[in-house]
């Protein structure tokens, strides 16, 4: 079962901040927006593009290799050319630290 693990400080990540952390061997993009944190798995649907290596604006990240969408809070696609969702997983704060649990997809 997977459990909440801590992968950084509150203050480790700045509004609009976004950064990969490793939870279980898996690669996950987190972003802070609007006091909020939100992590998705950090790979394209379409062809592996790093996610948080893309630029973000509001609740969308643009992936760097070719510019598919994605909402940060829920893993949707939102543009061509990747087709399928990528994972969402749960995110909370707690004690000044930021937890995530993965969504096994
Ligand atoms: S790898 Fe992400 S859009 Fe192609």
């Amino acid at each position: 079962m997977p459990e909440f693990i801590p992968v950084c400080k509150v203050g480790d990540l700045p509004e609009m901040g976004k950064t990969v952390v490793e939870v279980e061997d898996r690669l996950v993009a987190l972003f802070h927006v609007s006091g909020t944190f939100w992590a998705i798995d950090d790979v394209c649907t379409h062809d592996g593009g790093p996610l948080a290596e893309g630029k973000l604006e509001d609740h969308t990240i643009a992936c760097p290799r070719h510019g598919a969408k994605f909402d940060i809070r829920t893993g949707k696609v939102l543009t061509m050319p990747a087709t399928r969702d990528t994972v969402a997983h749960e995110v909370k704060v707690e004690g000044g630290e930021v937890f995530v649990k993965l969504n096994e997809q």
